[in-house]
């Protein structure tokens, strides 16, 4: 069975990775902070470079996907050194160590590569990304290129529970609706949700057919946040007047968003052939 190491195995999208993966592949993650103490976990600090090396020296992975980061954009706004190492910095040492290992190299990378001015972007669209965490993207995508066979995939918003410890993203409307306080979402904010147990299985189908080169991973239709947010407190029987409408502008946050990365997602229903679920179905499936 072929080797795969996940960076950030312990985290939402990671936690999910590990798992539908594992029995196909001989699964290794890495864990930074949050310690997991079952399968195959090595803890990584993807700041040290020499440890970066020597992680991937003993496992000798066949592929890498290279999924941790600073994904918090406030985060990367407010700690440019940290999300600069963990994000860039990191990836050149991954893309060096898989060219000269022959291994493949998968990153996951996100929509905010785009300013949000248009709609439904293509992969051929021009990348413009409009905070920190958008501009390191932007920069390790194209590191990763200059390698033929490795992959990009820029994921949507995900929603849904991470596979290892009990929580849910995005964490504002999973969150205790028991003190009844209204919360602000924008409604003109649209984004091509996505469930994280379909976003694993769209990766796993990427590398099982050796996809290469920038594919969009999203949901099946683009959908503002409040839009989300409503089926989110359906599904989970809360009323939705907990939500304030806002638009875009009236809410100052740490990091400026985009307003609109919807994603064209024609080019991974072609190659993957596997179902992409709106948010109603994933919910009812997955959650
Ligand atoms: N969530 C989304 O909606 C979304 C949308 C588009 C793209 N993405 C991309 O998808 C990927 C996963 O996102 P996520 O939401 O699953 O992130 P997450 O839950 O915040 O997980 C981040 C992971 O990175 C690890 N990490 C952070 N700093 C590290 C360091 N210095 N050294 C080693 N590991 C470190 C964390 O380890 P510990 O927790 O153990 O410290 C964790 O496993 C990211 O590349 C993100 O940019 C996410």
């Amino acid at each position: 069975m072929k080797r795969i190491l996940i960076t950030g195995a312990s985290g939402f999208l990671g936690s999910h990775l590990y798992k539908v993966f594992n029995g196909d592949y001989v699964v290794f993650g890495t864990y930074y902070t949050q310690t997991i103490t079952v399968g195959n976990f090595i803890r990584l600090n993807l700041e040290d470079k020499d440890e970066i090396f020597r992680v991937l020296s003993e496992i000798k992975p066949s592929y890498v996907i290279h999924n941790a980061a600073v994904s918090n954009p406030d985060k990367a706004e407010t700690d440019k050194e940290t999300a600069k190492k963990v994000n860039l910095e990191s990836t050149k040492v991954i893309v060096n160590w898989c060219h000269r290992n022959k291994a493949k190299l998968c990153f996951i990378s996100t929509d905010q590569v785009f300013d949000g001015k248009s709609s439904y972007y293509k992969e051929t669209d021009p990348v413009n990304p409009v905070n920190y965490y958008g501009i390191t993207k932007v920069k390790a995508e194209k590191i990763v290129l200059e390698g033929e066979n490795n992959a990009i995939f820029r994921m949507a918003l995900m929603y849904g529970r991470s596979a290892f410890r009990q929580y849910y993203k995005p964490e504002w409307i999973w969150g205790d609706f028991s003190r009844r306080k209204k919360i602000k979402v924008f409604v003109d904010q649209y984004r091509s949700v996505l469930c994280v147990n379909n976003a694993a299985e769209l990766v796993k189908k990427a590398i099982d057919i050796d996809f290469s080169g920038i594919l969009h991973l999203g949901g099946p239709k683009r959908i503002s946040r409040y839009e989300m947010a409503k089926a989110i407190c359906r599904y989970r029987g809360i009323s939705t007047d907990l939500l304030e409408p806002v638009r875009h502008g009236q809410v100052d946050l740490l990091a400026p968003r985009p307003q609109d990365v919807s994603l064209d997602i024609s080019k991974a229903k072609s190659v993957l052939k596997i179902p992409i679920f709106s948010i109603n179905e994933s919910l009812r499936r997955y959650l």
